[in-house]
């Protein structure tokens, strides 16, 4: 989770979250139901470390100041937490200091990043990292198998829920031995990963190059021999690479929220597959991209909904679609 930063003209400044619809308003955030509860008090310490050693927060409107965000990321079958402190150029002030706190309060901390972004778009992604504290990741375990997670690949925030999904998506693609698989938009790889000893090969695609190096990394982890992964916009890959679709069987498609490029569509339509499992974060680009689908002549199986973010207003959901 992303803790925010800016400053507060009654209180020096603010680390919480954003109030709805306010890009430029933060509120203190003291407990939270939505993450475990020892985040709420990294989140606490931290403002107070903060105004002890003087650190400016940024300012979202006038872009001045040095800390931008605090990302947690705390995996929930290993209990390891990563600290991603994002801010500006320059040095965070009493480091060691810092990283003694942490480790006598908070010991499933393995890892302090710190990540720039002297940009002004508001994103938690940085151009350079430095590591202070640890290796630079975390470890998570999905199913039978271990994953890498550093601060700038996209991982599912949600890993109990993320095993349901996966299994919901498997039982739904029904892997065999002689399938081969395209994990479309894989991440980290976690999805083909996760289902390489069922099938004889997957392939994956995924624009982030840390990603596809971590999913390199995560096969190795796992001794997975069977799983090729490419870097680059899906739409691209799948149009100028034909190797990529050659003699697939089973697509297990996961785009982001703005759902899947029409020329990414168009290229599965063209080919000759039996099934394709389509897992969506967003159900109204979901909606588009099906009448897409069904349009070509695939029969929409079923939608089953998997809550991955209790407590709030949304919802994934994965589903079947069959020539
Ligand atoms: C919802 S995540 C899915 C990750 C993965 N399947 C998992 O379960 O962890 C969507 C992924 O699509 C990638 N992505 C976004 N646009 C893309 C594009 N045009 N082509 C390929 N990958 C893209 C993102 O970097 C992100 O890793």
């Amino acid at each position: 989770m992303e803790f925010s930063f800016n400053t507060d003209p009654e209180n020096d400044f603010a680390l919480g979250l954003h109030r709805r619809g306010r890009f430029d308003e933060i509120f203190n955030l003291n407990e939270c139901y939505l993450t475990s509860e020892t985040d709420p008090e990294i989140v606490k310490w931290f403002r107070t470390f903060v105004k002890e050693s003087g650190m400016s927060a940024y300012n979202v409107t006038e872009h001045t100041g040095f800390l931008r965000f605090l990302m947690i990321r705390h995996t929930q079958n290993t209990n390891q937490i990563m600290l991603n402190i994002v801010t500006v150029d320059g040095e965070i002030i009493n480091l060691e200091k810092l990283i003694d706190d942490v480790k006598s309060k908070f010991p499933e901390v393995v890892t302090i990043v710190q990540n720039i972004n002297n940009q002004k778009s508001n994103i938690s992604k940085g151009e350079k990292e430095f590591i202070h504290y640890g290796d630079g990741f975390i470890e998570e375990r999905i199913l039978d198998c271990r994953f890498r997670i550093y601060a700038n690949s996209f991982f599912q925030t949600n890993s109990l829920q993320t095993e349901n999904l996966y299994k919901t998506a498997f039982e739904l693609i029904q892997p065999n031995q002689n399938d081969r698989l395209l994990d479309l938009y894989c991440g980290a790889g976690t999805i083909g990963l996760t289902a390489a000893k069922m099938v004889d090969e997957v392939i994956g695609v995924e624009l982030e190059p840390t990603a596809i190096e971590a999913a390199r990394e995560n096969a190795k982890l796992n001794n997975i021999n069977n799983a090729t992964f490419y870097t680059g916009l899906a739409q691209e890959l799948l149009r100028n690479n034909p190797e990529i679709l050659n003699g697939v069987n089973s697509i297990i498609t996961d785009p982001p929220r703005a759902g899947m490029h029409k020329k990414a569509l168009k290229a599965l339509v063209e080919h000759d597959h039996k099934r394709l499992v389509y897992i969506s974060c967003n159900p109204s680009t979901f909606a588009r991209d099906a009448q897409i689908l069904v349009d070509s002549g695939y029969s929409l199986g079923k939608v089953i909904p998997v809550d991955m973010f209790p407590h709030t207003m949304h919802i994934e959901l994965v589903s079947i679609f069959e020539r």
